[in-house]
């Protein structure tokens, strides 16, 4: 992956990324797929009207949240959007957006739910993102938030056996390489409270994720026992991947009626939902093509 710089953090940039098809249409990521599936069901079990997928990539969960009036998939790559609008093609339950996470184009308060898989993993300011994906959310919304965990087992071994530097218990967070990050839970939990969130759950997801495991284990048994040991969150986090349920603290504006998009350049309402618009306020060009709204603010950096 190579890196793009805008004034606000570096965005690790999956342009032209073959993802979907290398990581996961492969198989060889059929036991972490068939798990996340299951914490997903979980954790969201309250439906709702607007839900926003932060970093929803080709849309491999989009699918999955079928309890949802709208869901708006937002990514700052414009081809990962491509491929997403081919894979759940023109339904107009979908909404696809390139843009930011840490420059929402969207009016505060407007989601009344949102979900980050796979994604905080590649932001450098982990707390600035939360406290931009928690303006867009109205009072009492429900977001569900996947990161990487450095304190997990494998990393805790290694690191006790001398085959890794970094100490997986110390709140920092590690970049194992350019862009890539893992956490500590204690730092996320800290950085929720932060950002005015509350959390309500977590499960520990990916616990098994061995290469020797998952050639010896058939998948479905690795499956029921990551299943089964998915509860194990709520009182101590040591999986690889933790998945957490957190609802929205405090007051939210409200807003106003047909009300949506908003510019990301300078934060005033923009009028229209369905074409290309300039900004009235600070002039800037959002365009709208291939259903696709352009929401980056420097694309080509
Ligand atoms: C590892 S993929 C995960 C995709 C999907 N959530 C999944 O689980 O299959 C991470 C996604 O985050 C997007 N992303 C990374 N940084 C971003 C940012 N600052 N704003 C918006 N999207 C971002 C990438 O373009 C990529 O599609």
């Amino acid at each position: 992956m190579n890196t793009k710089s805008t004034e606000t953090p570096p965005v690790c940039s999956y342009e032209g990324s073959d993802y979907q098809r290398t990581f996961w249409d492969s198989g060889e990521r059929a036991y972490e797929d068939a798990v996340e599936q299951i914490a997903l069901k979980r954790l969201l079990t309250k439906p709702g009207k607007l839900l926003l997928e932060l970093g929803a990539g080709a849309g491999r969960n989009t699918p999955r949240y079928t309890g949802f009036e709208r869901v708006v998939l937002l990514d700052y790559s414009r081809t990962q959007l491509l491929q997403a609008r081919e894979r759940l093609g023109d339904d107009p339950r979908y909404l696809f957006i390139a843009a930011d996470i840490y420059k929402l184009p969207f009016v505060d308060g407007l989601f009344d739910s949102a979900t980050m898989i796979r994604t905080l993993h590649h932001m450098a300011q982990p707390g600035l993102a939360l406290a931009s994906v928690r303006r867009a959310l109205s009072q009492d919304a429900q977001f569900l938030l996947e990161f990487a965990n450095k304190r997990n087992l494998k990393s805790i071994l290694r690191y006790l056996s001398g085959r890794q530097k970094w100490n997986p218990f110390s709140p920092e967070q590690v970049e194992f390489a350019e862009l890539n990050f893992d956490f500590h839970p204690k730092t996320i939990r800290r950085l929720l409270k932060e950002s005015r969130f509350s959390i309500e759950k977590q499960l520990n997801v990916s616990q098994f994720r061995v290469a020797w495991l998952k050639r010896h284990v058939p998948l479905k048994a690795l499956v029921a026992l990551d299943s089964a040991w998915q509860w194990t969150g709520a009182f101590a986090q040591y999986a690889p991947s933790i998945w957490t349920l957190a609802e929205a603290l405090g007051a939210s504006p409200i807003p106003a009626q047909g009300s949506f998009f908003a510019c990301p350049a300078c934060g005033s309402a923009l009028p229209n939902v369905e074409q290309s618009q300039s900004c009235p306020q600070c002039g800037h060009y959002w365009s709208y093509a291939d259903g696709i709204h352009e929401f980056r603010i420097n694309p080509e950096a």
